[in-house]
């Protein structure tokens, strides 16, 4: 039990006090040296609240200690014998089916669109596909609002569609997961209609009602901006919402919530899907009587409320029982998004003796520390690294972690490193290099494999997705307009939701009318039919580097040492399995950089084809963002 007579070092020594304090010293730039010192660690957490009481009132403390004792388990630090389930080897490929491929001419992708282009996804050589939700919507939030989770959305096809779909994709030797939202559903689900018109309705307990005369429940604020309420006048009733108001929470702690979701999972299982991304999967357990969140938490992290459910009490209970009761009756697939959690915490979720999900996606290394996605800045590989660094010293043989830095919801990384053309190419090609020989399961975004960018929209008009603009709304009136827009066009997840490049016609082989979000350049040259003409085009070069993943274990399942840690500007890592050792060595900046740690007798298995060409393998320096893979003699 931490309280106030505990000492720091208990306080780190809890996964999640280790995941908090981590968090802030990341925040600050600081080395957890600054708490391990035993000068620190031995502070009474008493005396550490008269040093702060300046920032730090009662009500953090107490949030912060109910958070604390929540988790009684310490992550394992090892196991002698992991087992080697498809998933780990693989690599996933994240399918946006909206902007994937459109067959029937409507501007909007579709399921018959992606099965056109079944051949291509085979020919990367993927292993897994993955598809942002197709279920029946009114798309408030482009799917991620399900009406119904047995039905297929209508500008997608039909459920034949999606069948045949399974079935080619299984024919081809891949998998399939799909997207399962259920944190919230849409307001017009049938279990919300029937909520909102009887108060008497079974289905009032599979949400969050709360009396109107009262005001708002409570100070938490929704995602998508405002408050996480919505209040509906006519029945004088407050819903919560942690995303847009149309996407209402459901109450997990009602066992028949759980009980359906178990049985809809099992329902799709049964029609053969591989398994399931889990959508903000630890926001699903909320702190009983839904307190007030902290004011000072609110300010440092924006989300108002959040420690009070991004990881509740009954989060690890209610994945063990969803898995028990349907992904392991199918021997299937779970990977949860788990955004905000940290490393222990994500090992507690998907340690594979713990038996609640098989993988996490933890969102630290997508922005440096004081930055969030809409700040404009140059994102630097040094922290990319450092992260990783961390990650696989902590990380024991009873973990495994997911790999990735591109999805719908986050921009190009190219244009956050750094967006002159002139690198456009040999960054995107490190950076795949990076993704595919990083110890762990890959996950590319649809288009990271051509190299895309950001997008040029030149106003609000330009975008469609409800997060940016409820915040444009919201910005512009503190900022004005013209820097909204800026900070909009910094962060907007449509930069990565345009329809697919496929080929150099004006609708880019997408769709033969305007799409639901048009590119607004056509990108000459970076195409997929362009790249497949090019021996030395991006694209060329993933297929090269995921051939080099199948053909070497070391890629797939060694074990990962790092060297020259400290060389600013430089990453470089061995993977060994048995006697196959492989050397990955990258040049993180647009400077060259002295190559620093292949072996003469070492054989170059990779790099920039044109570089090897004119500069054969023995040069002393690295190219601006080359990455070069030798297998060690
Ligand atoms: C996370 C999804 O990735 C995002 O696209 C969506 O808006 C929210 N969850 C709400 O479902």
């Amino acid at each position: 039990m931490i309280n106030d007579k505990s000492r720091v070092k208990d306080v780190y020594a809890t996964p999640i006090g280790r995941d908090v304090i981590d968090k802030i010293l990341l925040q600050l730039d600081r080395s957890n040296r600054m708490i391990t010192n035993p000068l620190v660690s031995n502070l009474r957490i008493s005396t550490v609240k008269k040093l702060t009481r300046d920032h730090l009132d009662d009500a953090f403390w107490e949030s912060f200690y109910w958070l604390l004792n929540l988790e009684k388990d310490r992550p394992s630090e090892g196991n002698p014998n992991p087992s080697w389930p498809w998933w780990k080897e693989a690599v996933f490929y994240q399918i946006y089916p909206r902007s994937f491929a459109d067959s029937n001419g409507d501007g909007i992708g579709d399921i018959n669109g992606i099965r056109s282009r079944l051949d291509y996804l085979q020919s990367l050589g993927v292993d897994a596909l993955w598809l942002s939700p197709i279920y029946d919507s009114p798309n408030d939030d482009n799917g991620y609002d399900i009406r119904d989770y047995k039905a297929i959305m209508d500008e997608m096809g039909t459920m034949e569609d999606f069948d045949l779909l399974l079935e080619e994709v299984h024919d081809r030797g891949m998998r399939l997961i799909m997207d399962l939202v259920v944190n919230h559903t849409s307001d017009e689900h049938a279990w919300f209609q029937a909520a909102l018109a009887d108060p008497e309705s079974p289905y009032r307990s599979y949400y969050f009602f709360r009396p109107g005369a009262d005001g708002l429940p409570n100070n938490w604020v929704s995602f998508f901006s405002g408050p996480a309420w919505r209040y509906y006048p006519d029945q004088d009733v407050y819903t919560l919402h942690l995303f847009s108001e149309k996407q209402p929470d459901l109450n997990w702690d009602h066992e028949p919530v759980r009980q359906d979701i178990a049985e809809m999972v099992r329902w799709w299982l049964d029609k053969g899907v591989d398994g399931f991304r889990l959508d903000v999967i630890n926001y699903i357990s909320k702190r009983e009587g839904l307190p007030d969140g902290d004011d000072t938490i609110r300010d440092l992290i924006t989300y108002g409320g959040i420690e009070n459910y991004y990881y509740g009490p009954n989060l690890n209970k209610y994945l063990r029982d969803l898995r028990r009761e349907a992904f392991d009756l199918y021997d299937a697939f779970s990977v949860g998004e788990t955004p905000g959690i940290g490393l222990e915490m994500g090992r507690l979720l998907s340690g594979e003796d713990r038996k609640e999900l098989d993988l996490v996606f933890n969102f630290d290394q997508l922005e440096p520390p004081g930055k969030w996605r809409y700040d404009d800045y140059l994102y630097d590989l040094n922290y990319l690294k450092k992260y990783y660094i961390k990650y696989h010293t902590r990380l024991s043989d009873n973990d495994w972690m997911s790999v990735f830095w591109e999805n719908h919801d986050n921009p190009r990384m190219i244009s956050k490193i750094n967006p002159d053309p002139r690198h456009r190419r040999r960054l995107a090609k490190m950076m795949m290099a990076w993704l595919l020989t990083m110890k762990g399961t890959p996950f590319v975004y649809q288009g990271q494999e051509l190299g895309e960018v950001n997008q040029k929209f030149s106003s609000i008009d330009d975008v469609r997705d409800v997060e940016a603009i409820n915040y444009f709304a919201e910005l512009s009136v503190e900022l004005g307009e013209a820097s909204a827009w800026a900070t909009i066009l910094a962060g907007s997840r449509d930069h990565v939701r345009v329809p697919m490049n496929w080929d150099e016609t004006s609708g880019n082989g997408f769709s033969t009318v305007e799409a639901w979000l048009p590119r607004p350049e056509q990108d000459q040259g970076w195409s997929v039919a362009a790249q497949e003409e090019d021996s030395n085009s991006v694209l060329a070069d993933f297929r090269r580097l995921m051939a080099l993943r199948k053909q070497y274990t070391a890629l797939r399942r060694g074990s990962i040492s790092f060297v020259k840690e400290k060389s600013h500007n430089y990453f470089a890592y061995f993977r060994q399995w048995q006697d196959e050792k492989i050397l990955v060595e990258f040049n993180l900046s647009d400077l060259s950089h002295l190559r620093s740690q292949a072996s003469p007798g070492d054989k170059l298995l990779y790099t920039d084809m044109k570089l090897a060409e004119k500069e054969g393998a023995g040069r002393r320096r690295l190219l601006p963002y080359e990455a070069a893979i030798y297998l060690c003699e």
